[in-house]
């Protein structure tokens, strides 16, 4: 069942799931299984130029907010690009799609996302600045507009990173995940299109961009369960990108933990450094058989110039057990911090 192919390889970068070749789609999030559609999350969207033409947000002004263009729409909410009309700021503004408007579970997980964000404070996780509600009722909440890519869509345009730069990303992605932990929140959806890469100021030179971890739309408390799989006991169906899904929460075996976010942290890290993961198949279905059973495709295999130790890091962090990966983001962080010595 495992592939070295490239295609079965190679990740769409803001999704768990390929299609067809050349076509992504977003991953299986499926919470509330009547209000999503069968592959769970429906597609999500980033509009090309004028591909927002017809939104009825797009030049709307509400709320002391001028909305300005969509910039991606995914299962449960979109984002637009704003401006406070009081000060000329940009904002990004997040709302739940008006489909689900009137489902009060998207909607407490939507206020469990800003929730959540808010309590996180840290310059690698992105903050929450404000939150209301537009005219027609439906929620939102404000974040700092970004200037960059996602690491899907930097990887996807120009291929697996140079090593410094990726351990220059990881460290950041683990350091947002330690201060996210800190604050007692397991991510649960870390995949390419939650990394955002802000570009550096101009004159930067060849520094790295600064890593913004996004998304806590199917973030939780550790140990709470919100009977949606968090607890190998809860009922729901999975959450997640299923080819970024650690063991336990493919299998809801174990309880989804911080660790989850450490399995997953280190599937971006392979990911960026070879534009593939370390576990295959032909479809979804055959990435999770392997994910939950198979051993991963060594980085080195991809890659010569990885050295021996980062890939030791990497398989630790994918151990199918819990218990035997690193004891938190900032292990992890200080084995990868070797590796760059
Ligand atoms: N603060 C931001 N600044 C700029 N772009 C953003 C910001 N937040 C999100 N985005 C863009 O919007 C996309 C969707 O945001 P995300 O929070 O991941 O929503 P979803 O729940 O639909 O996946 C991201 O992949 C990113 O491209
Ligand atoms: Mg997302």
């Amino acid at each position: 069942m495992d592939s070295d192919g490239p295609e079965e390889g190679s990740v769409p970068p803001r999704s768990g799931i390929v299609c067809h070749p050349g076509r992504e789609r977003r991953a299986a999030r499926a919470h509330h299984p009547g209000a999503l559609d069968g592959a769970g999350r429906a597609g999500a969207r980033r509009p090309g130029g004028g591909g927002s033409s017809g939104d009825p947000l797009v030049d709307r002004t509400e709320q002391g907010l001028h909305i300005e263009r969509l910039i991606a729409e995914g299962g449960m909410g979109a984002v637009y690009a704003a401006r406070r009309t009081a000060t000329g700021e940009p904002v990004a503004l997040k709302v739940l799609r008006r489909v689900h408007a009137g489902d009060p579970g998207i909607a407490s997980r939507f206020a469990r996302e800003v929730r959540l964000a808010r309590r996180i404070d840290h310059p690698n996780v992105c903050p929450v600045l404000g939150e209301g509600r537009l005219e027609d009722g439906r929620p939102f909440f404000l974040m700092p507009l970004f200037r960059g890519v996602t690491l899907g869509e930097e990887v996807r345009r120009s291929g697996p990173l140079p090593l410094r730069r990726a351990l220059a990303l990881a460290d950041q992605i683990l350091a947002g995940l330690a201060a996210m932990h800190a604050a007692r929140v397991v991510h649960r959806d870390l995949q390419p299109g939650n990394v955002l890469l802000v570009d550096a100021p101009s004159g930067a030179g060849e520094a790295a961009p600064t890593v913004k971890l996004i998304d806590l739309g199917f973030a939780h408390e550790p140990g709470a369960d919100t009977g949606d799989g968090v607890t190998p006991g809860s009922p729901g169906s999975l959450v997640g990108t299923l080819r970024f899904m650690s063991p336990e929460q493919a299998m809801r075996s174990r309880a989804i933990t911080e660790r989850s976010d450490l399995f997953a942290a280190a599937l971006l890290i392979y990911y960026a450094l070879s534009g593939k993961l370390p576990f295959r198949g032909r479809g979804d279905l055959d990435v999770l058989v392997a994910i939950v059973r198979s051993s991963p495709v060594p980085l080195r295999r991809e890659r010569r110039d990885v050295p021996r130790v980062l890939d030791e890091v990497l398989t630790r962090a994918l151990s199918k057990h819990p218990d035997h990966r690193f004891a938190g983001a900032a292990a992890m962080r200080d084995a990868l911090a070797a590796v760059r010595a």
